[in-house]
């Protein structure tokens, strides 16, 4: 996503020992571009990640609890198809909530495997796991599910499930999505099986509530984007002149979250000048909704077959079961990761 820009109109400025020097890179090419853009994987310090589970709890943020209950409600029909002994792999886990509703129901696993970026937050989740499940081995793999990574299961693709829940792969483009399953299914393999949460196009006012709730959580969140980019990154943005944008983008049937300025200014960040218009916005999320067709259409690009999909009544949210076999021909890689 980095058009190296900013790289190549200025200086980078020396990083301090505490500076994560990834984020400023990725600040500095953001800010740095004709159209301001900051990389949606920052929001979550700790701040933001506590923040992401406030919202999750919020009555407009209707994903969650959607996705548990249609999780709680077909678990048995899920396990049923999934059979005995599988390894079930866990992309993003953060604390592991959600997993517990297939592990209470599927027969034998062979093991859980929760793949997440965040370490500490790893290893204390997998220790509670481990704890409550004593007949199942849990392997964490401390790594950032976007990359490769080296995996291992005993049973074969065959008997492997990946969980993808929360409907996390909104957060990339259509185009990022299909090359992450075509990667992801070419890890695992042929035959091996992906259970995926995913948000639906419904009404806009519904959607728009969602990640821009009456009590100000989600502008919390996003703002507190450039509070971090102040405490790490010694920037100098005044919060109270930046506002929490959301909308629906019928187009490109996404939402999108912006920060806009409210008036002209110029904020530093690391001693590096970025100036801003009234009105003029950084755009720092988006979150794609699909119907099931499309979903379903896109996962077939990726070279992943339906199984069965699940929803719940209005329809809100689905959860697709798909079965890897290979990306169509058109979309099959020829060299390269
Ligand atoms: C993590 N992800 C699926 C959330 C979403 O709905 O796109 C992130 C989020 N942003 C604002 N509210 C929630």
């Amino acid at each position: 996503m980095t058009d190296g820009t900013a790289s190549r109109r200025i200086a980078m400025p020396a990083s301090g020992p505490d500076r994560d020097a990834g984020f400023l890179k990725d600040v500095l090419d953001g800010l740095g571009r004709p159209v301001k853009t900051l990389p949606a994987k920052h929001f979550y310090d700790q701040r933001g990640s506590r923040l992401f589970d406030r919202i999750c709890e919020l009555e407009e943020y209707y994903p969650t609890r959607t996705e548990t209950a249609i999780l709680t409600r077909h678990a048995g029909d899920i396990a049923e198809r999934i059979g005995r002994g599988v390894t079930l792999l866990e992309l993003g886990s953060g604390s592991s909530v959600k997993v517990r509703l297939l592990l209470d129901v599927l027969d034998q696993p062979a093991a859980y495997v929760p793949v997440d970026i965040s370490g500490a937050h790893l290893e204390a989740s997998a220790a509670r796991l481990a704890a409550d499940y004593p007949e199942i081995p849990v392997s964490p793999i401390h790594a950032d599910y976007n990359q490769a990574f080296p995996l291992s299961v005993k049973g074969g693709p065959e008997r492997t499930l990946a969980f993808f829940p929360g409907s996390t792969i909104g957060n990339f483009s259509p185009e990022e999505a299909r090359a992450f399953l075509a990667r992801l299914g070419r890890q695992l393999g042929p035959g091996s099986r992906l259970l995926i949460g995913v948000d639906l196009k419904k009404d806009v006012a519904r959607l728009e509530a969602a990640y821009d709730d009456a009590a100000g959580v989600t502008a919390a969140f996003n703002l507190n984007l450039l509070e971090r980019i102040n405490r790490e990154l010694d920037g100098t943005f005044d919060i109270a002149a930046f506002a929490h944008r959301a909308f629906y983008n019928g187009d490109l049937g996404r939402i999108e979250m912006h920060l806009e300025s409210l008036r002209p200014q110029t904020a530093l960040v690391a001693g590096v000048p970025f100036r801003f218009q009234a009105g003029e916005t950084i755009h720092t999320e988006v979150s794609h909704k699909y119907t099931v067709e499309e979903f379903r259409s896109l996962g077939r690009d990726a070279g992943w077959l339906a199984d069965e999909t699940w929803t719940d009544g209005e329809p809100l949210f689905s959860i697709h079961l798909l079965t890897f076999q290979a990306p169509p021909s058109r979309f099959r890689r020829t060299s390269g990761a």
